[in-house]
């Protein structure tokens, strides 16, 4: 069962800013690399808990576009980590009825990558459970911008019209067109800021922010942003009494 959480008001779609391996290891005294490897322990870890807590689809920040610029090394590190987890997981995934899925400008990773990420997809597709969304080199500016644009080339060929255009066409224009818009954003680390992430998708969502770090974050961590997150009232911009008159 669930720590300490009751079953009223979960959330349905849980997104997670994965951040500070770097500043766990080297707190420790560890490489960066071995906070990365911490890391997708973590990640395990949540991924078989959270059905438990009524989420339904999580959301990963793992490596954004701007992650590419660092010190060639340390990408060429996490990429061949996730080669690795994407082989490795496919079981575990089966076994717990989860479903990969991907979002990003994925044209950009290694062509094998990119091959392992299909397969995978189309392994779990028939799986039930819950949905596991992996934010690989991802921008969240770069996804409106090439929503814009597959918009835009609509309306040049004259198959709409800018008045037709809503929030609900550029929504299914995203990566994320088959997924609800988080509930609850998740930043650990210490940071205050949203590094480029579904800026479009949390226009309401609750954020959760934690000095933790992110291979500090055990179940226990997210039990106490799920409690956190039962406290809050979602107003919508409406008010707490609202009479439908
Ligand atoms: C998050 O941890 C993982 C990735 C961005 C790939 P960081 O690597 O950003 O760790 P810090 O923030 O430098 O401690
Ligand atoms: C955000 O973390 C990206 C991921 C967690 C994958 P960063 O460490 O890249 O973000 P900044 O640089 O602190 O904003
Ligand atoms: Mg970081």
């Amino acid at each position: 069962m669930p720590l300490k959480v009751e079953p009223q008001n979960l959330p349905h779609h849980v997104a997670i800013i994965m951040d500070g391996n770097g500043r766990w290891a080297q707190k420790k005294g560890l490489l960066r690399i071995q906070g990365h490897q911490e890391g997708v322990n973590r990640l395990e870890e949540l991924i078989e808990v959270v059905p438990d807590y009524g989420v339904k689809y999580l959301t990963l920040y793992a490596f954004s576009k701007e992650n590419w610029n660092r010190p060639k090394l340390e990408v060429s590190f996490l990429m061949n980590l996730l080669s690795t987890y994407l082989d490795l997981k496919l079981k575990k995934f089966h076994e717990h009825n989860v479903i990969f899925n991907f979002i990003g400008n994925l044209n950009d990773l290694p062509s094998l990558i990119q091959e392992k990420m299909k397969r995978n997809i189309e392994e779990t597709k028939k799986n039930t459970g819950l949905v596991v969304t992996f934010a690989i080199s991802y921008s969240s500016r770069l996804e409106l911008l090439q929503a814009c644009r597959k918009i835009a080339e609509k309306v040049a060929q004259g198959v709409l019209t800018p008045g037709d255009i809503t929030e609900e066409m550029i929504s299914q224009h995203l990566y994320t067109a088959n997924l609800p818009d988080p509930d609850l954003l998740i930043r650990t680390s210490g940071e205050m800021r949203i590094s480029n992430f579904l800026l479009w998708q949390i226009s309401y969502a609750e954020l959760y922010l934690t000095d933790k770090f992110w291979p500090e974050f055990t179940e226990e961590e997210f039990a106490k942003a799920i409690q956190n997150y039962q406290k809050r009232e979602r107003r919508f911009g409406l008010t707490t009494v609202n009479p439908a008159s």
